[in-house]
């Protein structure tokens, strides 16, 4: 049977820090009982400390998320770590995710420490959230620019210490899928325990690469993967768990995994955010955009009613969709044009619908988008206002 790889939501948390995304405490309750629907492993609910808002959201999704693991964010920071454990009371399943950079620059320039202090530092934070919670995941900030070999010694020092996770994030989004599946192997290669931990990742989109790093991360032994709804996230975003979770589903061939989500609550989860956050998706956004399942030129209108597997590689009822569209412009051809006729419920004798599809042409070349009223108005010999 095919392993389920654990879908790690950050919407509510690495997904909010994004400028234009904030929600509040109702807002973020409607979205976590969606991810929970959605079927999500693990939902970031928050950072608690970073503001009372914060934790409050935190401590609400923790109380009604019944079945999905909540996760609230840490600094390796003594009181970072006591407002995540408060904030987690009463959920079913808590987590805390602590984190501490490790790259060169981040600790000589933002953390002014040693690699030495910051591997003491990352085991005793780790510990001390042990006390708290049996479930522990440590980041390793900046993990893609960082010393492996430094990498090697703190994950399986962090691993002793009682993590259950061990993240490697793309924090500023600047690996690419080779260097990342290096990276990623040579973790399950040199830290000697790491068979005991979830191996996660997390990626941003700087350079558009988080979904393809975060795919080639798990073929290099990746169990976890962070990602956030339509991608939003810091600056570029985040992995985008419909890219992701489509990608697995769609290509079984390259990738023989699962993952628990229930795929055709895709579309209205990403409605729903779109509508709580006022973000609009680009149109021509995978997966999700208005234009993913819209089919505009006549020969590829033709090949899809004829067989939709022609320029379908997956269906829109896939994703919680009821149909894919047909738009009919300029581009559309006789055979959709028929269709939509017939769809509209008029039958025409040849010589009425070639003279129909021809007064068609001549407006779709002034619109952009041939609408059903338009259609109907032609059929019945009616003028076309345009
Ligand atoms: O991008 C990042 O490194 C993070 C960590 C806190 C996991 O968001
Ligand atoms: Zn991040």
């Amino acid at each position: 049977m095919a392993k389920a790889i654990k879908i790690f939501d950050t919407t509510l948390r690495d997904g909010e820090q994004s400028p234009g995304c904030s929600m509040n405490l109702s807002e973020k309750l409607e979205m976590a009982l969606q991810l929970e629907r959605l079927g999500v492993d693990v939902i970031e609910a928050g950072f608690a400390i970073a503001s009372p808002g914060d934790f409050k959201s935190v401590h609400e999704i923790a109380k009604v998320v019944k079945h999905t693991r909540v996760a609230s964010l840490a600094r390796a920071l003594t009181k970072d770590i006591d407002a995540a454990a408060e904030s987690l009371k009463g959920a079913a399943y808590p987590r805390i995710h602590t984190f501490l950079a490790t790259s060169d620059i981040h600790m000589q320039y933002k953390l002014k420490k040693t690699p030495e202090e910051v591997l003491q530092n990352a085991v005793e934070m780790v510990k001390y959230a042990k006390k708290y919670c049996e479930d522990v995941e440590f980041s390793a900030e900046d993990a893609s620019r960082s010393d492996p070999a430094f990498l090697y010694q703190i994950f399986e020092a962090v691993i002793k210490a009682g993590a259950t996770v061990i993240n490697v994030p793309d924090t500023v989004g600047y690996t690419s899928p080779d260097e990342f599946y290096n990276l990623i192997a040579g973790i399950r290669d040199h830290v000697p325990s790491i068979d005991k931990v979830d191996i996660s990742v997390h990626c941003h989109n700087d350079l558009g690469m988080a979904v393809a790093n975060s795919l080639s991360a798990i073929k290099a032994g990746a169990t976890q993967i962070e990602c956030t709804v339509n991608g939003i996230g810091e600056r570029a975003g985040n992995a985008a768990l419909e890219e992701l979770v489509m990608n697995l589903s769609v290509r079984k061939d390259l990738y023989d995994l699962t993952t628990n989500i229930q795929t055709k609550e895709i579309y209205k989860t990403s409605k729903l955010l779109s509508s709580i956050t006022g973000v609009k998706i680009q149109p021509n956004k995978a997966i999700v955009g208005e234009n993913a399942f819209a089919h505009e030129s006549g020969i590829h209108q033709h090949g899809v009613l004829a067989n939709k597997s022609t320029y379908e590689i997956m269906t829109p009822e896939s994703i919680g969709l009821t149909e894919n569209k047909m738009v009919l412009g300029k581009h559309s051809g006789r055979h959709a044009f028929v269709d939509r006729i017939e769809m509209l419920g008029y039958a025409l004798e040849e010589d009425a619908l070639n003279k129909a599809f021809e007064q068609f042409k001549m407006l779709a070349d002034k619109k952009k988008v041939v609408t059903d009223k338009d259609i109907e108005a032609l059929v019945r010999r009616k003028t076309v206002a345009i």
